[in-house]
């Protein structure tokens, strides 16, 4: 099954999306992401018809009107990325300068997908004030307009008229969520220091949100978190408190880039939690069936 992917965005489930579907219930009445960025987990689900509405949110209001474009005017925004990768062409370097100022100046959804398709790593980095100041990827002219165009339609015939978006804090979504949604959360990692970390507008607090966690028990509404994750050279993000009562699985996420440098074959594991009330409805059965298919590899394996 091909699903759309029209932002790109580090730090995307894209690769794990389906590993992760895996664990839903069989029947989804609305799926709640309140840290969407690219909507990897959303765009599988609508592609396998595995949920009947959405509700997406990010506090970064800019993308936010980007998945709103992309959704509500597909074509509008498929044209103006096409202009705009066209009048690149042989001043890339100075243009994507232009446009980054551009959308400092007024956010525009069309300019942030540019920005997004050359930059380095499709990695969003903001300073202090808030303005997004990634370089551009030399090497890269961005995703070909067809491309996008195919991607942004596909991505607006999955998700329209069936989904919400919003700007808002993830609290702010999650008090507003009931025991019929399932809620899948990807938050930013915990930092390795304090402090503001330029990839996001905001970092978010740790203990905040395992408080929240317990009321979303408390509530029985069902839920899955990306949290942390494990390669051959490090283990980031620390685990989750143990009261919080999840289960944690593993999801085989790939080939290690970093450790392939150092001549080493080894895999990157991420972690994914399900809460109480998604055992409930899915059956502790389900974990272990699931654990069989994906689980069979060696974490290790010297080449
Ligand atoms: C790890 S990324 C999510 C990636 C996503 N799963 C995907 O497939 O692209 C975390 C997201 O959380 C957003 N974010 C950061 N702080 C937030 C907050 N307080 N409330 C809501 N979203 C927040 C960031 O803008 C970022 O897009």
């Amino acid at each position: 099954m091909r699903i759309p992917h029209p932002i790109p965005y580090q730090g995307s489930k894209r690769g794990i999306a389906e590993a992760i579907l895996a664990y839903f219930p069989q029947h989804v009445t609305r799926l709640v992401e309140p840290f969407a960025g690219s909507a990897a987990v959303t765009l599988a689900t609508a592609a396998h018809y595995r949920a009947d509405r959405f509700w997406l949110n990010d506090l970064n209001e800019p993308l936010m009107r980007l998945w709103d474009a992309i959704i509500y005017h597909p074509e509008q925004i498929a044209d103006a990325y096409e202009h705009l990768w066209k009048e690149q062409q042989g001043r890339e370097r100075q243009y994507y300068d232009l446009i980054r100022d551009e959308f400092n100046r007024t956010h525009r959804p069309e300019y942030l997908l540019y920005l997004l398709a050359r930059c380095v790593k499709a990695s969003v980095r903001y300073n202090a004030n808030g303005e997004f100041n990634q370089s551009p990827d030399n090497r890269r002219r961005g995703m070909h307009p067809i491309t996008m165009r195919r991607q942004i339609m596909e991505a607006s015939r999955l998700l329209r008229d069936k989904t919400l978006i919003t700007a808002l804090g993830y609290q702010s979504v999650l008090s507003d969520v009931s025991s019929n949604d399932l809620v899948y959360m990807d938050p930013p990692y915990q930092g390795v220091c304090a402090g503001r970390d330029p990839r996001y507008y905001t970092n978010i607090n740790h203990d905040d949100l395992y408080q929240w966690l317990r009321q979303l028990n408390a509530r029985g509404v069902p839920y899955l978190l990306s949290y942390d994750g494990r390669n051959d050279l490090r283990t980031y993000g620390r685990p989750l408190p143990a009261d919080i009562n999840l289960v944690r699985v593993e999801i085989y996420a790939g080939r290690s880039s970093q450790a392939t440098l150092l001549g080493i074959k080894a895999y990157t594991v991420e972690s994914l939690y399900l809460s109480p009330s998604l055992i409930e409805r899915i059956g502790a059965g389900r974990i272990e069936n699931v654990g069989n298919q994906h689980n069979q590899y060696a974490l290790f394996e010297l080449k």
